[in-house]
């Protein structure tokens, strides 16, 4: 067991308070060119971030080769980052795990753009559940089993996923907002890269679209310093538990559910996701 987390509302978040969270929905100022990626976490974040600002680039890498990933977008809810988003030039590109409740107010009378990107839930917690161990400020468990458990009850970080996805997916059909899933990064790239540029009003040349293809491979993610979380402070991350770029891959958890979690697991899918319209998930 490692840091602790500040419950409101019922949500556990890490490394933050109470003002510092209410102030943030109340008063950072988004602006109509800001673009936003959204995510639960361990929903393929980074992943998106890399393509919205190989985007911005037009597919020249050097901006990703040489700063950091969170320098180039950086967390709207991680105070020592909040600078960095306030501060940039031109227009900003930024973050965060934030439930829609939670979100700064100003988003919702703005033009700004927010993608969000979401994932198999039980992808989402085995990719969590291997990251968790290397995180040193979250509560943590070793313990699959109760990890599983936690997941489920929505008491780990940024709270339940199912929540969090029903609470964003509100915004769905508005003119500034993208669902995007990492099951649809991971089926057809191309497809999905052509999707976000659309979204963002930036048109690709042929070429560009291949240079922004070759950079947000799993590979070549992996193999960036900028990306692949290498250079976060052993404050913060023990490098020697785990890495971000673990497997990048679609249907992990069947390596790791026993028949039975994946029976408990369904049946709570079932429960939480009901009334959502049809057809919203890749993967059912
Ligand atoms: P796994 O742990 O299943 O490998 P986040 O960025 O939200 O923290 O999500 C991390 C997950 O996205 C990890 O999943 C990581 O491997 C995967 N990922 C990141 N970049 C990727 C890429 N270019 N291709 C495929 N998966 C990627």
């Amino acid at each position: 067991m490692t840091g602790e987390y500040l419950w409101i509302e019922g949500i556990p978040f890490p490394k933050t308070t109470t003002e510092d969270l209410r102030s943030l929905q109340d008063q950072f100022v988004v602006r109509d060119e800001d673009v936003i990626t959204v995510s639960y976490p361990k929903s393929g974040t980074n992943w998106i971030k890399e393509i919205v600002n190989l985007i911005h680039t037009k597919g020249d890498s050097s901006w990703v080769q040489s700063t950091l990933s969170w320098e180039r977008s950086p967390w709207l809810e991680v105070k020592e980052q909040l600078d960095l988003v306030v501060n940039q030039k031109g227009p900003r590109s930024y973050t965060s795990h934030l439930p829609v409740q939670f979100f700064p107010k100003s988003f919702f009378k703005s033009k700004a753009k927010l993608i969000y990107i979401m994932r198999n839930p039980r992808d989402v917690l085995i990719s969590a559940y291997h990251f968790n161990k290397t995180v040193k400020v979250i509560k943590n468990t070793d313990s699959f089993e109760e990890h599983f458990e936690w997941f489920l009850q929505g008491k780990v970080m940024f709270g339940s996923w199912f929540d969090h996805v029903r609470g964003w997916l509100q915004m769905k059909g508005k003119e500034n907002f993208l669902v995007i899933s990492y099951e649809e990064l991971y089926q057809d790239i191309r497809a999905s890269v052509e999707r976000v540029s659309q979204f963002l009003g930036v048109k690709l040349s042929p070429g560009e679209l291949n240079s922004v293809l070759k950079n947000v491979s799993f590979q070549a993610m992996k193999d960036n310093k900028m990306s692949n979380f290498s250079l976060v402070s052993d404050a913060y991350m023990d490098h020697s538990k785990g890495k971000l770029m673990r497997k990048g891959i679609t249907g992990d958890w069947k390596n790791h559910f026993t028949v039975a979690q994946s029976e408990a697991f369904d049946q709570v899918y079932r429960e939480k996701t009901a009334g959502l319209p049809p057809g919203l998930f890749p993967w059912d």
